[in-house]
């Protein structure tokens, strides 16, 4: 089969490692004239505008200088029916969920709305330069229909689960161990694997589960172990009390999920703030990934991510905005208040670590960096296409400027969509709109 080729032209930056230090050069490609070979939804070459050219002479060239091309951003952690629910005010984690989060996610019963709202999502996460987010759906079994049927008609490469929560929640809002089972399995069945979706199995927390629950939660989680299992954990002291009130006989928060089988490599635990000794080691035993969550955390109040003692006792974290408790759906700005964060620990995050994180970081995170979160040749073409003079602000800071981390630390602390240019998912252009090559 011959498919159309495109032929991407502008700066590239691909990260082949975890940068050590801020400059170290070892851990990124950089070409300064670079393109990228498109078709067929992947990468076929990555290097010098020159050479790529002589590979494809007759592909449709775009021109992207002066800008940046990397590969899409990663989200880990975020709730799509929380869309509307994003900037509501003044309160902590358990007074916000009852308040406002649990009354939002009821309308997603009604398929329709559903619907609209995974669309809308889906919108939210182009603009913002995300091609890949692990989210959660409502209880609701149509919320995952809508969610994975809107990625997949764009082609992204989308994981997400619907929420099980069977306590502690209001009448429409609450499954039960064996539909939450089921309805889980049916989903798995029919979207696990299809094209690029993937699924996480996904017991809200332990407040809003029964043992029960759990252990059919557990049951998931080993009949389908490449499955991810999303989670919230330790992220607030109300609610951390209250799960030890639910959960008696569980060594602390941690020891309620280990308990019913839960932690593996593919767990994601938002959050993770205030973590005992021996929930660090069963991180560090199970290989389950905590997830930095920055702009929720500190709009809720929630507390300070401690980044290095979790990476010094060789735990990965990952990196999420946690809309609708973050506050921002900009990997960018989540980089940014992640950074603010790390300052008031001591920890720094220098623009390399930053922006490895948030791209092949993640996609370690979640043992896809084969296929995502680079520019390298075979992956697949998700990228985003960076302008660091977005603003007059940044424009003004870049006169400044003279290395390419000064550049990307502009980025991270002073963009937002307005930095995204342009989006390739699987590549097609999304914000042209016009160019397709599937
Ligand atoms: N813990 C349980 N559910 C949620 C949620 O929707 N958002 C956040 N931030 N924490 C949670
Ligand atoms: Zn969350």
């Amino acid at each position: 089969m011959t498919s159309k080729h495109l032929l991407l032209r502008g700066r590239l930056l691909s990260f082949t490692a975890e940068p050590e230090g801020p400059e170290d050069r070892d851990s990124y490609v950089y070409v300064e004239d670079g393109a990228l070979l498109l078709a067929d939804g992947r990468i076929l070459a990555a290097g010098g505008f020159d050479e790529v050219r002589m590979r494809a002479p007759e592909a449709e060239v775009i021109d992207h200088r002066p800008h940046l091309m990397m590969a899409g951003f990663i989200d880990t952690h975020i709730h799509f029916p929380q869309v509307q629910v994003i900037a509501s005010w003044g309160a902590q984690l358990l007074d916000w969920l009852n308040t406002y989060t649990f009354p939002e996610e009821t309308r997603f019963a009604d398929a329709s709305h559903a619907a609209r709202m995974a669309e809308r999502f889906l919108d939210q996460m182009i603009a913002h330069g995300t091609t890949t987010a692990v989210a959660y759906c409502s209880v609701h079994k149509a919320s995952a229909e809508a969610y994975f049927t809107a990625a997949a008609r764009r082609g992204m490469r989308m994981i997400g689960g619907k929420v099980l929560m069977d306590r502690n929640a209001p009448e429409g809002l609450r499954d039960t161990p064996q539909s939450g089972y089921d309805d889980s399995k049916a989903l798995i069945a029919e979207w696990h694997g299809k094209g690029r979706a993937l699924y996480a199995i996904s017991p809200r927390f332990a407040i809003t589960s029964t043992p029960a629950q759990l252990e059919m939660a557990g049951a998931l989680v080993a009949e389908h172990p490449d499955c991810y299992m999303q989670t919230h954990l330790s992220e607030n002291h109300d609610e951390i009390a209250y799960t030890a009130r639910l959960y008696p006989d569980a060594p602390d928060y941690l020891g309620v999920y280990e308990r019913y089988g839960l932690l593996t490599p593919k767990a994601l635990l938002g959050h993770a703030l205030h973590l005992g000794p021996r929930e660090i080691g069963v991180l560090r035993e199970s290989g389950a990934k905590p997830v930095f969550c920055p702009t929720s955390n500190l709009f809720l109040g929630s507390g300070l991510f401690d980044d290095a003692g979790l990476r010094g006792q060789g735990i990965t974290n990952a990196i999420a905005t946690d809309v609708g408790g973050g506050t921002s759906y900009s990997m960018l700005q989540t980089l940014a208040e992640g950074y603010k964060i790390l300052q008031l620990r001591g920890q720094r995050l220098h623009p390399l670590r930053a922006f490895h994180w948030i791209t092949r970081g993640n996609a370690v995170a979640l043992g896809l960096a084969d296929r995502i979160g680079t520019l390298e040749a075979g992956t697949e073409a998700d990228i985003v296409v960076l302008n660091a003079h977005a603003t007059d602000a940044m424009a003004l800071r870049m006169e400044r400027a003279e290395t390419l981390s000064e550049e990307l630390f502009v980025l991270q602390m002073m963009g937002d969509d307005r930095a995204i240019a342009e989006v390739y998912v699987a590549g097609c252009a999304q914000k042209s709109g016009t160019v397709s090559i599937l």
